[in-house]
């Protein structure tokens, strides 16, 4: 059975810059023999956390919104794809929320001590990240890798490649850079051949 990838889109335009890369990068994956689906999350009807702690003792949320169709398929993709702009020093408010009702696999992973993610299937799984800012400042994607890395680990999936574009105030429109684009379908593709 073909391999599958999620791709999901932190920018609320779902056709902008962010998503070019995106697209360029499920292609990839796709034409490595992968299936592919995309989730654009500024789409998703759903709330931030409420800390409400169901998810302490059961395997979903209590809040009955998008979130609840969002759980089987991270449990069964074996790729995945994050690509988001850079919002005030790390990434937009929707993304983070999407992320942070993954609460319900961090309970299971660490305090019932048991993954919804085996451990067979956590060796398999790999994710690439893909983010833009619009400056060119060494620290621009600090914030941004750092809740990516942990949304990663939360959810069982090696963090296994990126691709960092900076200075989009300057370069603006990313179809005259078909460079970045190649790019993007290249490190698609190596992610859907390495889950093979
Ligand atoms: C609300 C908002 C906050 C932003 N904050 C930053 C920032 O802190 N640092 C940065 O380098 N760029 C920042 N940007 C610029 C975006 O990262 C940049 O314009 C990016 O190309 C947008 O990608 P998109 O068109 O695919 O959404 C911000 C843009 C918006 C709309």
């Amino acid at each position: 059975m073909a391999k599958k990838v999620i791709g999901i889109l932190g920018s609320p335009l779902t056709e902008g810059n962010t998503a070019l890369l995106l697209d360029r990068a499920l292609k990839g994956a796709e034409d490595a023999g992968c299936t592919v689906e995309k989730i654009l999350v500024v789409n998703l009807d759903f709330q931030a956390c409420q800390e409400m702690m169901f998810c302490v003792d059961h395997d979903t949320c209590i809040m009955d919104d998008d979130m609840q169709a969002m759980y089987p398929k991270f449990r069964e993709s074996e790729g995945l794809i994050v690509a988001t702009p850079v919002m005030t020093m790390g990434i937009p408010g929707k993304l983070k929320s999407f992320i942070d009702r993954f609460q319900v696999f961090f309970m299971a992973k660490y305090v019932r001590k048991k993954p919804l993610v085996s451990d067979e299937w956590k060796k398999k799984r790999r994710g690439l990240f893909i983010c833009i800012s619009g400056m060119k400042i060494p620290e621009v994607f600090v914030g941004a890798k750092l809740t990516i890395k942990a949304f990663f680990e939360i959810i069982d999936c090696q963090y296994s490649d990126e691709l960092l574009v900076n200075d989009m105030d300057t370069i603006r429109d990313l179809r005259g850079r078909q460079d970045l684009l190649d790019a993007a379908y290249r490190k698609g593709f190596a992610l859907g051949k390495s889950i093979q």
